[in-house]
């Protein structure tokens, strides 16, 4: 998909790899102006490098969507230097998986922390600049496991599934202000995250998933393009999967 964001500014978290890089990646060649925030410095200078090569306007911040003073500071620095915040995509997101019975407090809390009250923090210093603009669309990377649940993953799906409430009550918040918040559940999706799955268990999925393959990160960037344009004006509070009609209703 190739759209003209020709003056917008994307703001992706957690895009120095993985479907955060494809979706930054998508707006470069779309002529966005690019703003990647990531945790790790080295993948981020190597991330922006690349895209250079496919959009002019690349830029990557080294940040930690779970702290709120340099997540303010960051998107401040944003608006001095680029001019505007018109879209934010959370998409910072860990798993520490465990069964239940033997999760650490620690294993919940980080999961939690990052994916959950990383996006409350990015969100909340996003609208600031969003409602003065009176416009503007966030973009939140949930899971179907948030929908659907998974034995070893609580912590990963209760911040999912969180994530996925949250969105629904941003969207009625800052629905007055043309604010729109939506949800995009990915399914399983070829990235790092989900490289050493083994063959075995790739082939247990693919029987139930009824397009029967794993999605690739560019089917979620499709998406986001789309939400992040006006061609989905009229559509908020959403939570849309990306799964090959895994969680089909
Ligand atoms: N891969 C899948 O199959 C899949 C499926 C459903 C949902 N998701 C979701 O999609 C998102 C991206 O997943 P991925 O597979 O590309 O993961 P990934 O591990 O490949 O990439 C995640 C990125 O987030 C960054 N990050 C981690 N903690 C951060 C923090 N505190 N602040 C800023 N950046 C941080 C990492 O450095 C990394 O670059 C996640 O939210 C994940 O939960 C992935």
């Amino acid at each position: 998909m190739k759209r003209d964001f020709d003056n917008q500014i994307v703001v992706i978290t957690g895009a120095a790899r993985g479907i955060g890089f494809a979706i930054a990646e998508a707006f470069a060649v779309s002529k966005a102006t690019v703003i990647i925030i990531d945790v790790v410095p080295d993948a981020v200078e190597k991330a922006v490098a690349k895209l250079q090569s496919v959009g002019a306007k690349v830029f990557g911040y080294v940040g930690n969507v779970t702290d709120s003073a340099g997540i303010e500071a960051l998107f401040a620095q944003i608006m001095a230097e680029h001019g505007g915040i018109h879209c934010l995509i959370n998409n910072a997101g860990v798993t520490r998986d465990n069964l239940l019975i033997r999760m650490k407090e620690e294993e919940w809390q980080l999961v939690m922390d990052i994916n959950l009250k990383g996006s409350f923090i990015c969100t909340q210093k996003a609208f600031k600049h969003m409602m003065k603009a009176r416009k503007g669309s966030i973009i939140n990377i949930a899971s179907v496991i948030g929908l659907m649940g998974n034995a070893g993953q609580a912590n990963y799906a209760a911040s999912k599934g969180g994530l996925i409430a949250f969105t629904k009550s941003c969207a009625k918040e800052f629905a007055s202000r043309n604010v729109r918040v939506n949800a995009v559940a990915p399914g399983f999706i070829e990235t790092e995250m989900t490289a050493n799955l083994s063959a075995e268990i790739r082939a247990e999925y693919a029987k139930v998933i009824p397009l029967q393959k794993m999605g690739s990160p560019v089917d979620v960037a499709n998406l986001c393009m789309f939400l992040a344009s006006d061609a989905s004006d009229y559509i908020t509070g959403q939570t849309i999967a990306v799964d090959g009609g895994l969680t089909m209703q």
